[in-house]
C-alpha cells in the first residue's frame, strides 16, 4: 500500500472550482474541514479526556477561555449540550431561567433544559433586533414568595439570527440582573461574527456575562464542538453535568484539534462571510416586492408568500440551498462560499424571481 498524506486523501469544497457545484447557504454548520484542519487532528496529542489527560482538548479548553476572558472552558460536543450544561450547572430543578422568545435555546433545544433539568422558563418578547429591554428582564424577575419559582438565571445570544448585540446592550441588561441575585449565560454560538463586525475584542463583549457557549462548528468551521466558558468551580462542576448527560469524550484531542485550528485561523476572515452577505444582499435589493435585510453572515429575503415555496424548489434545482424559514428565506454565507458564488446567486434569483412574478 503507497502511503498518502491528509492532502491526497481529502478534497475539500473549497478546492473545487466547478461552475455547477451546489451553493449551500442553508447555514454556516455545512463547511467541511480543509486539510490545514486535517493534518492538525493527524498531528494532535491525544488522551482519555474523561481523566483530564487529552492535551489537545486542555489545549482548546485554556485557550478558549483565556480568548473570552474567563477563568476555564469545558469542551462539550455541541452547542445544544453547551448550553444545556450551561443551565443544568446554574438552576435547580424549579428553577427559572429568562429568555427571549426568538433565542436557540428556547426555540430549538428540543425543551432539554425542561424535560432534563425540570426548569421553568420566563419567556420574554424580543425586540426587531433580537434585543431585550432591562425593564422588561426586571419586570419579569419573580418576587421571592412561595408561590413562584426562583428566578435564577437570564439566557442572552448574540449573535441573534445573525443581528449584533454590542457590550453596552449586554453589560446593561448584565447589571440590572445581577443586583437581584441573577446570574447571566450568553449562547455565543456566533460570538465571534458579533466580535468581528464591532471590532472589539470577543472578552469585551462578554466581560458582563457569567458563562459563555461558543460554538466552533459555526463560521469557525470546525466540525464538532463548543467550548463553555466562565469561571473555574462553575466549569468544574460543569464537568459533572457533561458526565450526567453522556458528553465525557475520551480521545477528543482529534475533535479539539480542529477548534484550535479554527480559533487560529478562522476568526478573522469572518470580515469576508460579512462582505459577502453584503454583497448579496445589495445585489438583491433592486428586485420588487423583495424585502432583503442583512447583519453579519445571514440575508433574509422575504417572497411574496405565493412565491415563497416555489423559490426554494426552482434554487435547489439550480444547485442552491436556502433555508426553509417563512416568511423569510435564509441565506447564510461562510467559509466554503466565495464571491463567485455570491454573484451565481445573486444572477439566478433575479431572473426566477422576475419568472415567478410574471
Ligand atoms: C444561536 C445558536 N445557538 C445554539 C445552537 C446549537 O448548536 P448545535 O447545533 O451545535 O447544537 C445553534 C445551532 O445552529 C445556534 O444557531
Amino acid at each position: 500500500m503507497t502511503s498518502s498524506t491528509s492532502q491526497d486523501l481529502y478534497s475539500t469544497p473549497d478546492e473545487s472550482t466547478s461552475e455547477n457545484k451546489a451553493i449551500d447557504l442553508r447555514s454556516d454548520t455545512v463547511t467541511r474541514p480543509g486539510s490545514g484542519m486535517y493534518d492538525a487532528i493527524m498531528s494532535a496529542p491525544v488522551g482519555d479526556d474523561v481523566y483530564g489527560e487529552d492535551e489537545t482538548v486542555n489545549a482548546l479548553e485554556a485557550t478558549a477561555a483565556s480568548l473570552l476572558g474567563k477563568e476555564a472552558g469545558l469542551f462539550l460536543s455541541s452547542g445544544t449540550q453547551s448550553n444545556l450544561v450551561a443551565l443544568l450547572t446554574h438552576c435547580g430543578r424549579g428553577d427559572e431561567y429568562i429568555v427571549g422568545d426568538r433565542y436557540h435555546i428556547y426555540t430549538s433545544e428540543a425543551g432539554g433544559a425542561s424535560v432534563l433539568g425540570g426548569l421553568s422558563c420566563c419567556l420574554l418578547a424580543t425586540d426587531n433586533h433580537g434585543g431585550l429591554q432591562p425593564d422588561q428582564v426586571i419586570a419579569s424577575i419573580r418576587e421571592d414568595d412561595p408561590h413562584h419559582a426562583i428566578s435564577r438565571l437570564l439566557c442572552l445570544e448574540n449573535t441573534i439570527h445573525g443581528r449584533v448585540q454590542t457590550p453596552e446592550q449586554i453589560s446593561t441588561l448584565a447589571e440590572a440582573v445581577k443586583s437581584h441575585g441573577l446570574s447571566i449565560h450568553l449562547d455565543g454560538a456566533r460570538l465571534m461574527n458579533a466580535a468581528v463586525t464591532l471590532g472589539v475584542p470577543a472578552a469585551i463583549l462578554v466581560a458582563s456575562v457569567d458563562t459563555v457557549s461558543l460554538c466552533l462548528s459555526k463560521g469557525l468551521g470546525a466540525p464538532v464542538g463548543t467550548v463553555l466558558c466562565g469561571p473555574a468551580d462553575f466549569i468544574r462542576r460543569a464537568r459533572r453535568a457533561r458526565k450526567l448527560l453522556g458528553g465525557g469524550m475520551r480521545q477528543a484531542g482529534i475533535l479539539a484539534a480542529c477548534g484550535l485550528y479554527a480559533l487560529e485561523h478562522n476568526i478573522e476572515r469572518l470580515a469576508e462571510d460579512h462582505a459577502n452577505a453584503r454583497l448579496l444582499a445589495d445585489g438583491l435589493s433592486n428586485i420588487d416586492s423583495l424585502r432583503v435585510t442583512s447583519e453579519t453572515n445571514m440575508v433574509y429575503i422575504e417572497p411574496a408568500v405565493d412565491a415563497h415555496a416555489e423559490l426554494r424548489v426552482r434554487l435547489a434545482g439550480q444547485g442552491i440551498l436556502v433555508g426553509p424559514e417563512k416568511p423569510a428565506i435564509r441565506m447564510v454565507t461562510h467559509l466554503d462560499i466565495g464571491r463567485s458564488d455570491i454573484e451565481r446567486v445573486i444572477d439566478t434569483i433575479i431572473k426566477l424571481y422576475s419568472t415567478l412574478r410574471s
